[in-house]
């Protein structure tokens, strides 16, 4: 596949038109903002010359990039696009809107992909005209440095269609995995207890985010802790993936949102994008120092992460993916140290179900039920 069409040039759609041209795609990259696309494609230009100048890439590369992204102004433009990938705005209705367009000017052949976090892939291939194309094609932000794809093929998408965009995401060197279509696919479920349940020590008043932060970074070897990760993700992105994620799987409670993030959504407390979220970023403040404390750190550590191995446990009973898919998912779409299941094995899958029990005798809360799976491993 030689020509590829992006439909939206903001944080995503820039990063994966800069992965598809880099893998030698001519590029037709539209947004309904043109003045969004110039900037993009400065920013770009901006990016690539500083590669070249730390020596990562040649300064022909660098040039050879950009030239093969074309700025379109109009959706029609894309008419010769083999594949187009969709990056707009996280609402069902305008997506739709826009396929329903694009299927004037493409040819019966052109497959058509979604970037969406966690719309329903069934759901926005029902209204197309030709259903079978459609797939979803999930990057991970920023696009060109995170090597995760997952492909998520619909009820309605045709059944090459995904070893065909799994080959695909290989040749543009990314690592690709197949996922079910069900909420959050891979990784925005299995990862949302580590929002979840640092949010509800924090609401509870337990520990400081700081400190959460600081208990999985030194315990769990994790990059980012969960609150300064919400502040780069934006809380409002966060609060709406949670909350799609907990409607789509009919109000079950270990997805249940948080008042908290609720209200720092409500707040445009968003995180680093707007200066202020768990933490300050403003000129002159100071990051806060975490209160030390081993025995609240263990509590800490123990819980989140049992809860991370208990929904990783449960996709592998679910088939979401293979083991091996489940575990480089979290480990090269989010960064996680380790593979959630071979870090329960490592523990003690006895151990984890202990945590679980503990914390449903203490809560009698359905968030807490264990994976049926968990005690046959
Ligand atoms: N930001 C992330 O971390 C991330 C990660 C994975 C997937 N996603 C998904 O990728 C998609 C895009 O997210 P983003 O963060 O790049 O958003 P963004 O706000 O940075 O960019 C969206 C762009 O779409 C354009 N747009 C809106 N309506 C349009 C239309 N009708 N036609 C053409 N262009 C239109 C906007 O002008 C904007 O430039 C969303 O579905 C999001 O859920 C985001």
């Amino acid at each position: 596949m030689k020509n590829i069409g992006i439909i939206g040039s903001g944080t995503m759609g820039t990063g994966i038109a800069q992965v598809a041209s880099a893998a030698g795609c001519n590029v037709f990259l539209f947004d309904v903002n043109e003045q969004q696309t110039t900037k993009s494609l400065d920013g770009l230009g901006q990016t690539l010359n500083r590669l070249a100048q730390k020596q990562k890439i040649t300064p022909e590369k660098a040039q050879e990039i950009l030239g093969n992204i074309k700025n379109c102004t109009r959706l029609s433009e894309l008419k010769d696009c083999e594949l187009v990938i969709e990056a707009i705005v996280e609402n069902k209705e305008i997506k739709q809107k826009v396929f329903a367009e694009l299927e004037q000017y493409v040819s019966p052949e052109c497959i058509i992909g979604s970037n969406t976090s966690s719309i329903s892939i069934t759901s926005l291939s029902a209204e197309l005209q030709n259903p079978e194309r459609f797939i979803g094609i999930h990057f991970f932000n920023p696009a060109p440095l995170m090597p995760l794809v997952e492909i998520i093929p619909g009820l309605l998408t045709k059944s090459p269609l995904a070893q065909e965009m799994y080959g695909l995401m290989k040749s543009w060197g990314k690592s690709p995995v197949i996922a079910k279509d069900i909420p959050g696919f891979i990784v925005n479920r299995i990862a949302r207890p580590y929002y979840g349940e640092a949010l509800r020590i924090v609401e509870e008043q337990m520990a400081t985010p700081e400190q959460v932060d600081d208990a999985m970074r030194t315990l769990g070897n994790f990059r980012m802790g969960p609150f300064e990760l919400m502040d780069l993700i934006g809380i409002d992105v966060n609060y709406s993936v949670t909350t799609t994620v907990y409607k789509d799987y009919f109000y079950d409670p270990k997805y249940k949102p948080s008042l908290l993030q609720q209200r720092m959504s409500e707040a445009k407390l968003h995180g680093r994008k707007t200066g202020k979220g768990f933490y300050d970023y403003s000129e002159g403040s100071t990051a806060p120092v975490a209160e030390k404390d081993d025995e609240l750190y263990q509590y800490i550590f123990n819980r989140i992460l049992a809860m991370l191995i208990n929904e990783a446990v449960e996709a592998k009973r679910l088939k979401i993916a293979s083991d091996e898919d489940l575990e480089m998912a979290m480990q090269k779409g989010v960064n996680y140290p380790k593979g959630l299941l071979a870090w329960g094995a490592e523990i003690g899958y006895g151990k984890i179900s202990g945590i679980l029990n503990a914390l449903y005798l203490d809560y009698q809360e359905e968030r807490y039920r264990q994976s049926p799976l968990l005690k046959k491993l």
